[in-house]
């Protein structure tokens, strides 16, 4: 049972805060219930709320689906190798206390690694590290640790917290987590490039005119919005999920599958991109639903008075290398949208033969979420006497052609390349200061209060402008209606 070579013992930090409730203990049961976590491991929680044993069984089951007996049954096993302990994230006494714990466990289970997973607020991140240095830290094992974002508000202050965290752990112990690199389409984008000669023989600008990667939600802030005004769409969305897929659909092919060879492509292609500029962007705050039952950014009593932080960005960023010089990668993201989705939409160039009229151009779309797909826009004749053009697809859509196939939360497939000690999913230290050198300058442009948000209706399509702000930079909606037949395109 397990796949990996050492039995570890996992410690998640932040145990009581929504990170764990929400994705990480979920994401341990779905390894332990698909026998991808030895039975033996043993998963200690730590953070400062006090908890009995049954308000922390609540606590990290209460996201855990469980659809038949013999989940519950499983839920029950699960539990049986989880355990709480409370204390604080700068007293060296208590960590000492958690050294006892882990000792304990490991005695028991014989484990001879650890994986310290910092489901933190940013504030205690150093602390803790240093705390766990000093007191968790055993040479005698092997030692792994996963920390989450935010990574700093900036450049410097991402430099400075690489350089706390670097002086405690080596980079090889480190693994930065953006889930989104563990989501299937996304960890799907290199088998799409690299082993289709239909799809990688056009990945170029010779083919392709411009790229949009979009992201959007159907919720506001709901309460979160006090830590979210301190750092904005930008910070949340765009400088990490966003630029982590813009690396994977634009990078060169990677001399090697192995973490180094692909994290060194994508971090070329991330210091090709100058940082954003003001005419390169626009932003957009949410104000109150049309029907006034949804309230805006602004009425989130978390939010500060007059906040100008953006909910809703939309950047044009340029790749000036041989393969993408001159086209527009438009990264769009946005809260309290009209749909929730991700997507990748690759659009090609007009053809430029006469021979047709009422052309669409071709796009091959990648489905993050949900519904996951690979779609490929194309002409096609409209069947029946005549020679007319109708746009229509090569559909690739993962629910009915992979049925039956459950396809794996992004946090369960980090934590098992964690265990099994490859990075490749992970954000190297070069990767996110590259990615901040593209986001900081206009960044600190906004934090001035230099660019205005234009208020959108909450459940709206988002700022008037966009349409015009995508058409600028080279997307063309085509004069043909088309409807995704698995779903909207809106
Ligand atoms: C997080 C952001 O990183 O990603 C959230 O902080 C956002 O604001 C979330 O809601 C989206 O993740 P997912 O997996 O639900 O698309």
């Amino acid at each position: 049972q397990g796949s990996q070579k050492h039995l570890f013992t996992i410690v998640v930090l932040g145990a009581s805060g929504d990170l764990a409730k929400k994705k990480t203990f979920p994401a341990l049961f779905g390894l332990f219930k698909n026998k991808y976590l030895d039975r033996n491991t043993r998963i200690l929680g730590y953070s400062r709320t006090k908890m009995d044993r049954p308000q922390f069984e609540h606590h990290i089951s209460q996201f855990i689906k469980l659809k038949t007996d013999e989940d519950r049954a499983l839920l029950s096993s699960f539990l049986k190798l989880c355990s709480y302990y409370d204390g604080q994230y700068d007293q060296g006494k208590d960590f000492e206390q958690l050294e006892r714990a882990i000792v304990e466990a490991e005695q028991a289970s014989g484990a001879d690694a650890r994986l310290y997973y910092m489901a933190l607020p940013p504030s205690v991140f150093i602390p803790v590290a240093r705390n766990l240095k000093q007191h968790n830290y055993r040479k005698d094992k092997l030692i792994r640790l996963i920390v989450e974002k935010p990574f700093g508000m900036d450049l410097e202050s991402s430099r400075e917290l690489a350089k706390d965290l670097g002086e405690l752990f080596t980079e090889e112990e480190i693994y930065r987590i953006d889930h989104y690199l563990g989501k299937e389409m996304v960890k799907n984008l290199m088998i799409l490039r690299f082993a289709n000669v239909i799809f990688g023989s056009v990945w170029n600008r010779q083919c392709i005119d411009n790229i949009q990667i979009t992201f959007k939600e159907k919720i506001g802030t709901q309460g979160r919005g006090g830590y979210f005004d301190e750092f904005g769409i930008i910070r949340d969305v765009m400088q990490n999920h966003l630029l982590q897929i813009l690396t994977l659909v634009a990078m060169e092919p990677p001399v090697s599958l192995g973490a180094e060879d692909v994290r060194d492509e994508k971090v070329k292609v991330l210091r090709f991109i100058p940082p954003i500029t003001k005419e390169d962007i626009i932003t957009g705050q949410y104000t109150a639903s049309e029907d006034g039952k949804e309230p805006g950014y602004l009425e989130d009593k978390t939010v500060p008075k007059g906040s100008k932080t953006p909910t809703y960005a939309a950047a044009a960023l340029y790749i000036n290398n041989d393969r993408w010089s001159g086209v527009p990668f438009v990264l769009k993201c946005g809260k309290a949208l009209d749909q929730q989705k991700t997507e990748i939409r690759v659009q090609f160039k007009d053809v430029t033969s006469n021979l047709m009229t009422n052309l669409a151009r071709n796009e091959i779309v990648i489905r993050v979420q949900p519904n996951e797909a690979v779609y490929v826009k194309m002409m096609n004749k409209e069947p029946g006497l005549g020679m007319k053009t109708i746009i229509s697809d090569l559909d690739l859509s993962y629910a009915s052609r992979f049925e039956n196939v459950a396809i794996p939360e992004a946090y369960e497939s980090l934590i098992l390349d964690a265990l099994n000690g490859d990075h490749s999913n992970f954000v190297r230290d070069d990767e996110l200061d590259a990615a901040w050198k593209v986001c900081t300058p206009i960044l600190k442009t906004i934090d001035r209060g230099e660019i205005e948000p234009i208020p959108y209706k909450f459940g709206s399509r988002g700022p008037v402008g966009v349409t015009e702000f995508v058409a600028k930079h080279g997307y063309t909606r085509s004069k043909q209606a088309y409807v995704w037949p698995q779903h909207s395109e809106a």
